[in-house]
């Protein structure tokens, strides 16, 4: 049975394209960078015109992407980084959104625990960031304002421009608007000058999101936080590399197929952006005309063409059984999606960017996450709904 995979915001397939680029480096150029002769040369130039790829596809300087092991680290360096040893006494030190990432929830919660006055940002009734609260709860000795550009779980796209300007007036010359850009980088154009435009700022980007390799990503420094020096502490200590800031033998393998794919997603944003959203109508229509609207399912988040969605990824809120015995029987059908976040699926407690998107725990546990790429058809979604709609029969009333 040919697989139905919906489960982009997880994982993507390696392009061939990202594949070439990483073959080339595993075979002919395998140079240590750091290595004075020929061979470590030239594995330091590729490195270096990845460094500038990536820059170029955000909008940064190169002198400010720290290649990282994906994602996770990339928050992290910022979260861990970029934030005081000890509380201000003065105010919030360090505010993060409501619906974040783990890699950027649980750093957070260690630094509440180490005494830091740690917040986290509301929701308004749309959904959207509380940007009037937001903006009340920053202040000079605010030293990190951590918010997600897209979320993972229901494909919320928050306003971050709009709250790079409240950290602008209300923030001090060194407040940090870190923003987790995993989930948007691909979806939607993203502009590091315009967004942080003389603000100290970081972007966390994830290679195999957009169809590079796993284990790679980089945090990328907005050019005033170079300019200020406001660059984080580093979290590895080792040999000096990546100007001290990650230290270690540089993943060069990795890093090409990472910018390679990082280039071709920036390159790419308004066909995934057309093809994704030709899934997620279908997906949606579909839903609509199938018998699990009437047996209660529904997407959580709606598709709504206001700016405030990136069409990819959905959260469905299904009826009767919770979500592991829905995705064991669509995996029976082919149907891969997953529970909330991949990450989350695999802990017993709830996804806490469900809980503050309203849902009770009872609720919280019953939603899949499907979640789209370029590659995904309408067709796939159809299919999709047909198999949810066979298996509602039995799960439906459990
Ligand atoms: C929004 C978001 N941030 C961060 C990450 C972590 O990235 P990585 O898997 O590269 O560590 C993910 C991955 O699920 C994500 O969806």
């Amino acid at each position: 049975m040919t697989i139905l995979y919906l489960d982009h915001a997880a994982t993507t397939r390696v392009s061939d394209p990202v594949r070439a680029a990483m073959a080339a480096a595993l075979d002919a150029d395998f140079g240590n960078p750091s290595s004075r002769h020929p061979l470590g040369a030239a594995a330091g130039e590729a490195l270096e015109a990845a460094r500038r790829t990536v820059a170029r596809a955000v909008g940064a300087d190169a002198a400010g992407v720290v290649f990282t092991s994906g994602g996770t680290e990339a928050n992290n360096l910022a979260l861990f980084g970029l934030t005081p040893k000890a509380a201000s006494g003065r105010g919030a030190d360090v505010l993060v959104g409501p619906t974040e990432h783990p890699s950027v929830r649980v750093p957070a919660e260690d630094l509440a625990g180490i005494g830091l006055d740690v917040r986290t940002l509301a929701l308004d009734a749309s959904g959207g960031l509380d940007l009037v609260a937001a903006a009340d709860a920053i202040d000079t000795s605010t030293a990190l304002v951590a918010q997600m550009l897209v979320n993972n779980e229901f494909g919320t796209h928050y306003d971050v421009a709009r709250l790079a300007r409240a950290v602008r007036a209300r923030g001090g010359e060194a407040t940090h608007l870190h923003v987790d850009a995993v989930q948007a980088l691909g979806k939607l154009p993203l502009d590091m000058g315009s967004l942080f435009d003389g603000l100290c700022g970081s972007l966390a980007l994830s290679g195999h999101k957009v169809h590079g390799p796993k284990g790679v990503g980089a945090l990328v420094l907005s050019r005033a936080a170079l300019a200020k020096g406001r660059l984080p502490r580093p979290m590895i200590r080792g040999g000096g590399q990546q100007s001290d800031l990650r230290p270690g033998t540089e993943n060069v393998p990795g890093i090409l197929g990472f910018a390679r794919a990082v280039e071709l997603a920036a390159e790419g944003v308004a066909g995934a952006r057309a093809a994704t959203l030709a899934a997620r109508i279908a997906f949606e229509e579909a839903l609509a005309a199938s018998p699990l609207a009437a047996l209660g399912a529904r997407v959580l988040v709606p598709w709504s063409d206001d700016g405030r969605q990136a069409p990819h990824v959905l959260s469905l809120l299904v009826p009767g059984a919770p979500s592991e015995v829905w995705l064991h029987h669509l995996e029976e059908r082919s149907v891969y999606a997953s529970a909330g976040s991949a990450c989350q699926a695999k802990k017993k407690d709830l996804s806490p960017a469900l809980l503050a998107l309203g849902l009770h725990a009872d609720e919280a546990r019953r939603v899949l996450r499907f979640s789209f790429s370029a590659e995904t058809t309408p067709a796939e979604c159809r299919a999709a709904i047909d198999a949810l709609a066979a298996v509602a029969q039995s799960l439906a009333h459990l």
